[in-house]
């Protein structure tokens, strides 16, 4: 293949996902500012991509000529997507490719594509054909007309679904419908907030860092960006024609931690976690290991202190049940809760140490527990169920802050 300055690939950006200002001056065929940047994120697109440039080319070369770029952002596929793309560039001056090696996943692909864009207007679409390529056109007069974000939609005037099934149709309904019970200042804006088929003027999301989680792009763009007027224009999502989609289960489990995500960021519960700056993602994989540590608590307890089983003392089967559920959120938290931090600090006695400070630290919260077990229950509320629920939270904070400030402490002083 003949890679010449005019044909090479992308740079992929890194860092923060966060779009300039201003297009970064690094990028591009020619430096000049141009007014539509259109993304085609892709993963095995090898059948549509020939396709989707063709027309999306087409088109845009009637309404915009020379003012518009196509960037696809492949996730390395293993069909090479990306090496096919890129030979289309000769005969496409207007289309660039970004091949991503290190990082995956839609959201994060068309935001990388919009940090590289050269575009006042950023768009996206898909690259198998569904988005049908002639709303294009309603989408820039939408946006010319004044709006900040212009939504092709299913759910107004013209727009649809052609053949899906009834589940299909209930799973999509119900993952909105969660979404508006959630985030109902965010999805309540638009009539389809699952579309990935949109453009929005660079001023209005620039500077906000985007989160990277999910399918759902949009919803980023309009819960963390600034968009003050949307225009929306009916589409019918098509068939696929060529290779298949990548939805699976994941994609609504993430869809489900977007929203948690979008929700304890934004709004008024965001800045009032901004002014106390909790760990509250963190704190939250804490109390779910937790929990966990308490089934295998039970569990070794009843194996090694049931009549049914090995028959131990109660005491010595509680502290061994005990200390291997420290072991069991030891290494949960490890590779979990804190992954982040042990990720810098993989040697093993760096491990063990960290180890030694988790067991010293519940050890402490245990004693506390027991203390404030007993405060509450003769003092406050002669109830010891109650008084038992608010030691083990008292305790799970002590654990996660203590914990936080000197197990899993950032210490690469050298
Ligand atoms: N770079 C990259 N990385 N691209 C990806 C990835 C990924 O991990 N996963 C999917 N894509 C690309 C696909 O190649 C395709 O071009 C596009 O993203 C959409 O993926 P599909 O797997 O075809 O999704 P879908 O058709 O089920 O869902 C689409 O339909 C929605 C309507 O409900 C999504 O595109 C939504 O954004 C859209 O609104
Ligand atoms: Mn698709």
């Amino acid at each position: 293949m003949n890679i010449d300055s005019t044909n090479a690939l992308l740079k992929v950006p890194t860092g923060a996902l966060q779009i300039p200002e201003f297009p970064p001056a690094d990028v591009g065929i020619n430096q000049r500012d141009i007014y539509l940047s259109l993304v085609i994120p892709t993963y095995k697109e090898r059948g549509n991509i020939a396709n989707v440039v063709k027309i999306l080319s087409q088109i845009l070369d009637e309404f915009i000529p020379g003012d518009y770029e196509l960037i696809v952002v492949d996730d390395d596929s293993p069909d090479m997507t990306w090496e096919l793309a890129q030979s289309l560039t000769q005969e496409y001056p207007q289309l660039q490719v970004m091949r991503r090696q290190e990082e995956r996943g839609l959201s994060s692909a068309v935001i990388r594509g919009w940090q590289a864009a050269r575009g006042k207007i950023l768009g996206v679409i898909d690259g198998d054909l569904q988005h049908p390529p002639e709303v294009l056109t309603q989408l820039l007069t939408a946006i010319t007309n004044g709006a900040d974000l212009a939504v092709a939609s299913r759910h107004v005037d013209g727009g649809g679904v052609s053949s899906w099934s009834v589940v299909r149709r209930f799973l999509s309904r119900g993952a909105q419908v969660l979404g508006l019970m959630l985030l109902p200042g965010v999805l309540g804006r638009v009539s389809d907030p699952m579309s990935g088929y949109f453009m929005v003027h660079r001023e209005s999301v620039a500077g906000a860092t985007l989160n990277p989680v999910g399918y759902k792009i949009l919803l980023e763009v309009i819960g963390r960006g600034n968009v003050k007027s949307i225009a929306e224009v009916g589409y019918v999502f098509c068939e696929r024609k060529e290779g298949e989609s990548k939805v699976t289960w994941k994609q609504y489990v993430d869809y489900i931690h977007h929203l948690v995500r979008l929700r304890v960021s934004t709004g008024k519960i965001g800045r009032v976690r901004r002014k106390i700056n909790f760990p509250l993602d963190r704190f939250l994989r804490f109390a779910l290991v937790g929990l966990s540590g308490v089934f295998v608590d039970m569990t070794m307890l009843y194996l090694l202190s049931d009549p049914a089983t090995l028959a131990l003392p109660l005491t010595r089967s509680k502290i061994i049940a005990g200390e291997i559920a420290i072991l069991n959120n030891f290494l949960w938290n490890d590779a979990w809760t804190f992954a982040d931090v042990s990720m810098r600090q993989q040697e093993w006695h760096q491990r063990l140490k960290r180890f030694l400070k988790f067991n010293m630290v519940c050890l402490a919260g245990l004693v506390l527990n027991v203390l404030v077990l007993n405060l509450v229950f003769n003092y406050l509320i002669p109830n010891r169920y109650i008084a038992n629920l608010i030691a083990i939270a008292i305790a799970t904070i002590w654990n996660f802050w203590v914990n936080l400030k000197l197990s899993w402490r950032v210490t690469d002083v050298k």
